[in-house]
This record gives structure tokens, C-alpha cells and sequence, in this order.
């Protein structure tokens, strides 16, 4: 009788120890039940009370109800990745108090109703990414406060609410990628007060805010990458923060946003690559006194590097920076094009790495007299290293540049053009030729006489300088605005003078022209004085009469 006794406790207990779900991998030890791509459309029957770990990725499963978990209150794991979950009921998760890592990625959610993750206070990790989310609800996160990653890439994200992430006090790293997001405002990130890493992602984001990640105190780990309509990173959106790391890669920008970086004075690693940034401003990163890493890799393909002065700050430190392994090459000036960084020792580097100041070629002064309308052309050119720029400003102090519209534009060769010159246009117009190294500028004068009768006969013709011989005005430039101006005052007071004397000629004419009529037809209107005499023996004064004559007249 005796032998038959543990057998039959076997035979009772096999079942509950033992148990395993038809078609799933259990491990007892671990406590895990696995059942991974086994075409279940729902949370299978079988699973032991003291499971700790249940996968079940790559299934059928649609939807999770309340109350489907509740036999198993010892979840650590669970996994749903790859189903097709499409409803997520408020309390489907709700008395798992031991619950540390929830994967629900790659399913068809498209909306997570608040309460849905109510008292997972242990979570630790949570992935809803490849999802259809479109927003992020106020305060749905709330109960979260041991969370340390989440992971909300690759939805259709187009709104994140304010308070969408409230609660989130032990958030470490976060990251948000591949959404139609087109905004993350500085208010929503402000509660992810402990966030050492925030990865950004192919997002359509064209600007950052001001101050956009402001009270996110302990970053230390920003990523922006892939953002490809944005164009320019303000000065201040980096304010508040403390980074050691920031990478802003695939971008739009073409200048690295050096004001932005001023105060990340405590950054050691910097990833620029892939940004088609053309400029590196002298001094852009002098603020940044513990960068180690520094990778502007994709920068010099698309658009290598001219070297110049304004590369001098970065040869100076090329032995304590890293650049990828691969040396940025120069692509000017002509006799170093193709050389790398690296192979300029310490001697040469004033003598290639230079700016000369602009020079502008051919000064003599230029004073151009039009008639209105014609086309007036002032060349200035300059010589410097790099090409400077040129640009002209005008006697209403407004600058002409190449990109300029309407009348006044300049030519790619730095001339300026004035197209049917008005009387307003005169002037001293100021050339401009900038570039890393300086500015050199120059002086011309227009004067825009009104329009004479055969006017339209000189219409299209353009007056260069070098048509002009105006040996006369060889004197300094302030002279000879001086000289200008005077001009200008005598001849507009002159106007002026003539204009008053005029409009009092004028007056003394009405007044001789009046009295004369008066005295003229005064017996014609006789009869009508009398009459209002009669009427009105008070108004007896000419003055009032007469008044009364000329309203009667008109
Ligand atoms: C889960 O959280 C509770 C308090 O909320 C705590 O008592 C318990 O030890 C935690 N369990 C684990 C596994 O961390
Ligand atoms: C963005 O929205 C469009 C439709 O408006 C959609 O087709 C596209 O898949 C969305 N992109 C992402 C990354 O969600
Ligand atoms: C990037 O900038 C260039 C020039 O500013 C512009 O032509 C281009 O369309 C921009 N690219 C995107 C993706 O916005
Ligand atoms: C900035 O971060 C560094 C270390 O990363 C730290 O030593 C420093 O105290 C931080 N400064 C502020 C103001 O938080
Ligand atoms: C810099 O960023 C680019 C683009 O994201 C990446 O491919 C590259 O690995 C980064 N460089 C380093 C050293 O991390
Ligand atoms: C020209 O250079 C001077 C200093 O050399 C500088 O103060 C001034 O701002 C520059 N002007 C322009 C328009 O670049
Ligand atoms: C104005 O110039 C155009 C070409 O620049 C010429 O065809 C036209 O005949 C000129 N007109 C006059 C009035 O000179
Ligand atoms: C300008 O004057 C100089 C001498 O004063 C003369 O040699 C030159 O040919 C003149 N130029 C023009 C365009 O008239
Ligand atoms: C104009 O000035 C230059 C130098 O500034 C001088 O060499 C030249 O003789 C002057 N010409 C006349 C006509 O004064």
C-alpha cells in the first residue's frame, strides 16, 4: 500500500508544479512561461499562479481586458510585443503590484486610455513603441514613479499633451522617434525632472522652442538626430540645461549653433555630423572648455571645409579632439586643397590658416549724376581671403545685398545696380566687403536730377563710373558728404524760400484781385446789402457784408 502513496502525490501535485500551457516553454526554476509565435488570439489557459515571467510576442492576441492578468499577481515580465492588441482596457494591468518590465511594442494602439497603467508603481520599464498612439494623454503615465526608460518610438504621435508625462518623477531615459510630432513643448518635458538621457528621432520639428528643455536639471545626454526641416537652433534653447553629451546630427543647420552651445560648459562629447554646415565661426566652441569628442563628420562631405582663420580654433586643439578617425580635408585655398588637418605641423598654421582683410580694388570716388529713371550701376570689388562679401547701404541706411529685391540690388561681382533711379535715391551709398577677417568700406554719391522733357530718351542707358571723370572730387569721403550735404540744405532752403514767397505772392494776388471786384460790382449787390440792412440793422460792419456776398456768390 505503501509504495503507491507518493506516487499518487506525484500524480497530484504534477499538474500545478509542473503546469505549462499547450504549446508554450516553461522553466520552472525561472518561473517563466515563453510563448513566443504560437498563433494565440488570447492569454492561453494553463499558466502557473507564481509566474514571474510571461512572453508572449509575435501572437494573435486583440485586446487585453480587465481582470485577464489578475490570476498571476507575481508578473515581473510581460511581454506583448508584435501582436495585434488594439484596445487596452483601463485595470488590464491592474493588480500587478510587482510588474517591472511591460512590453507592448509593436501592436495597433492607437489611443492608451488613462488608468491603463494605474499602481504599476514598480515598473521600472515600459516600450510602447511601433504603435499607432496619436497623442499622450494627460497624467496617463501618473502612477509611474519608479519608471526608468520608456520608449514611445515610431507611433503616429502628433500631439504630446502638457501633462502628458506628470509623474514620471524617476524617468532616466526617454526616447521619442519616428512621429509626426511637430512640436515638443518645454512645458511637457518639464516634469521629467530626473531625465539624464533624451533621444529625439526623425521628427519634423522646424524650430525649438525658447528654453525648450528648461527644467530638466540632470540631463546630461541629448539627442537630436534626423530632424531634417530644422534649420537653425536659437541661442536660448539650450538654456537650463547641463550636458556632457549633445548630438545634432542630419539636421538641417548650416552653422554650428554656436551661441546655443555657450553655456554647455561642461560638455565633453559633441556629434555635428551629417549637417550641412558650411561655417565655423571663429570661437564657436571656445566656450565649451572640456570637449574631448568633437564629430562633424558628414559636414565636410557635403560641404568640405575651407581653410582659413576660421579654422584656426579647431587645428589649435586637433590633438585633443577626435574626429571620427577621419581627418577633415581642407578644400581651400588651392595650394593645401585636399590635405588633412592632421598633416599641418604646429609652424605652418599662421601661415595657411589666415584671413586677409578685405581690400576693396579702385578707389576712386564715384559721383554719378542721373535723370530720373535711368539705371545707375557703382562698382565695388574687393580682394581678401576668403572671397569677402559684398554689400552696399543705402542713404535710408537699409542693406543691399545679392539677395535684395526691387530697384536696388547687387550684381554677383558686388556692383550695385539701382534700376529707374528716383529723386529719393539720392545720396552716399556705402559699400560693404566683409569676411572672417575684417571689412573694408567705400564710399559713392548719387544725385537724381527730376525728369526732363526728352527724358525717356536717356531711359535705359547706364552710367558707370569709369564713364565718369569727376577729377574734382578727389577729396576725403567726409568732405565731401560734408560738401553734399550743404548742397542739399542751401538747395532745399532755397526751395523752400521760394515756396513761401510764392504762396505769399499768391495771397496778395487773391487779396488785389478781390478788392478790385469788390470795388468793382459793389453797386450790383448794393440792393442785397440794403435789403439785409433792413432785415438786420446790427450787421452793419463791410467785413460782415461782404462775407455774407461771397457765400451768396459761390
Ligand atoms: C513593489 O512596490 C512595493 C511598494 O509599492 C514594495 O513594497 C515592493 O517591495 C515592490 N516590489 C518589488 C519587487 O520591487
Ligand atoms: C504622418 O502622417 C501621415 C498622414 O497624415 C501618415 O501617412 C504617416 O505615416 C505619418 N508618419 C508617421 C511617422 O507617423
Ligand atoms: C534644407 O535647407 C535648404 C536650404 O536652406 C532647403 O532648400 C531644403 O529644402 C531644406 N531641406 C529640408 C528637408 O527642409
Ligand atoms: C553640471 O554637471 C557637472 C558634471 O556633469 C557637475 O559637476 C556640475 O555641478 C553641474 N552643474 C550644475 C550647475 O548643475
Ligand atoms: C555621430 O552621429 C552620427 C549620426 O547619428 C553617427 O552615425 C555616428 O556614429 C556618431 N559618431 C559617434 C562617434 O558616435
Ligand atoms: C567692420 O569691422 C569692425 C572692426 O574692424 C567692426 O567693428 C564692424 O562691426 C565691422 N562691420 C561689419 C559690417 O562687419
Ligand atoms: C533699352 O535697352 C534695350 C536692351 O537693353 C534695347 O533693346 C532698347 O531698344 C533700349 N531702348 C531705348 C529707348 O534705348
Ligand atoms: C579721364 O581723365 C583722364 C585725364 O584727366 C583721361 O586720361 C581719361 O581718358 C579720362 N577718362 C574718360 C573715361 O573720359
Ligand atoms: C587724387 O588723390 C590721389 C591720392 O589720394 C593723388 O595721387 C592724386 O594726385 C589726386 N588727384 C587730383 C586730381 O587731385
Amino acid at each position: 500500500m505503501r509504495w503507491w502513496l507518493p506516487v499518487l502525490a506525484l500524480v497530484l501535485l504534477s499538474p500545478r508544479a509542473g503546469a505549462c500551457p499547450a504549446r508554450c516553454e516553461c522553466a520552472p526554476q525561472l518561473r517563466s512561461v515563453l510563448c513566443h509565435r504560437k498563433r494565440l488570439t488570447a492569454i492561453p489557459e494553463g499558466i502557473p499562479t507564481e509566474t514571474r515571467v510571461l512572453e508572449l510576442n509575435k501572437n494573435r492576441i486583440r485586446c487585453l481586458n480587465p481582470g485577464d492578468l489578475s490570476p498571476y499577481p507575481l508578473l515581473e515580465e510581460l511581454d506583448f510585443s508584435e501582436n495585434i492588441i488594439s484596445n487596452v482596457e483601463p485595470g488590464a494591468f491592474s493588480n500587478l503590484f510587482n510588474l517591472q518590465t511591460l512590453r507592448l511594442r509593436g501592436n495597433q494602439l492607437k489611443l492608451i486610455p488613462p488608468g491603463v497603467f494605474t499602481k504599476l508603481t514598480n515598473l521600472t520599464l515600459l516600450d510602447i513603441s511601433e504603435n499607432k498612439l496619436v497623442i499622450l494623454l494627460d497624467y496617463m503615465f501618473q502612477d509611474l514613479r519608479n519608471l526608468k526608460s520608456l520608449e514611445v518610438g515610431d507611433n503616429d504621435l502628433v500631439y504630446i499633451s502638457q501633462r502628458a508625462f506628470s509623474g514620471l518623477l524617476g524617468l532616466e531615459q526617454l526616447t521619442i522617434e519616428k512621429c509626426n510630432l511637430t512640436s515638443i513643448s518645454a512645458e511637457s518635458l518639464s516634469y521629467l525632472q530626473n531625465l539624464e538621457v533624451l533621444r529625439l528621432r526623425h521628427l519634423s520639428i522646424s524650430a525649438l522652442e525658447d528654453q525648450n528643455f528648461k527644467k530638466l536639471y540632470n540631463l546630461l545626454q541629448l539627442e537630436i538626430d534626423n530632424w531634417p526641416l530644422l534649420e537653425e537652433v536659437s541661442p536660448t534653447s539650450f538654456q537650463g540645461l547641463n550636458l556632457t553629451s549633445l548630438s545634432i546630427t542630419y539636421t538641417n543647420i548650416t552653422a554650428v549653433p554656436a551661441a546655443a552651445l555657450r553655456n554647455l560648459v561642461y560638455l565633453r562629447y559633441l556629434n555635428l555630423s551629417y549637417n550641412p554646415i558650411s561655417t565655423v565661426l571663429k570661437g564657436s566652441f571656445k566656450d565649451l572648455i572640456r570637449l574631448q569628442e568633437l564629430h562633424i563628420v558628414g559636414a565636410l562631405l557635403v560641404n568640405p571645409l575651407a581653410c582659413d582663420c576660421r579654422l584656426l580654433w579647431i587645428l589649435q586643439r586637433r590633438k585633443t579632439l577626435n574626429f571620427d578617425g577621419q581627418q577633415p580635408m581642407c578644400s581651400s585655398p588651392p595650394e593645401i586643397q585636399g590635405n588633412a588637418l592632421r598633416d599641418f605641423p604646429d609652424s605652418v598654421l599662421f601661415e595657411y590658416f589666415t584671413c586677409q582683410k578685405p581690400k576693396i580694388r579702385d578707389r576712386k570716388l564715384q559721383h554719378v549724376t542721373a535723370r530720373e529713371g535711368q539705371s545707375v550701376s557703382f562698382l565695388c570689388r574687393a580682394d581678401g581671403e576668403p572671397d569677402p562679401s559684398i554689400a552696399w547701404v543705402s542713404p535710408q541706411h537699409r542693406m543691399i545685398t545679392t539677395r535684395s529685391t526691387g530697384r536696388a540690388t547687387v550684381l554677383p561681382g558686388g556692383t550695385l545696380e539701382i534700376r529707374f533711379a528716383q529723386v529719393q535715391d539720392s545720396g552716399t551709398y556705402i559699400c560693404i566687403a566683409s569676411n572672417a577677417g575684417g571689412n573694408d568700406t567705400y564710399f559713392a554719391t548719387l544725385t537724381v536730377k527730376g525728369r526732363p522733357a526728352d527724358g525717356a530718351h536717356h531711359a535705359n542707358q547706364t552710367l558707370y563710373l569709369s564713364d565718369f571723370n569727376d577729377t574734382f572730387h578727389n577729396d576725403t569721403q567726409v568732405f565731401l558728404k560734408f560738401t553734399l550735404d550743404l548742397k542739399t540744405i542751401l538747395v532745399s532752403t532755397a526751395m523752400g524760400c521760394i515756396t513761401f514767397l510764392g504762396v505769399v505772392l499768391f495771397c496778395f494776388l487773391l487779396l488785389f484781385v478781390w478788392s478790385r471786384g469788390r470795388g468793382q460790382h459793389k453797386n450790383n449787390f448794393s440792393v442785397e446789402y440794403s435789403f439785409r440792412k433792413v432785415d438786420g440793422p446790427t450787421t452793419t460792419t463791410g467785413q460782415g457784408g461782404a462775407r455774407k456776398f461771397n457765400m451768396k456768390m459761390i
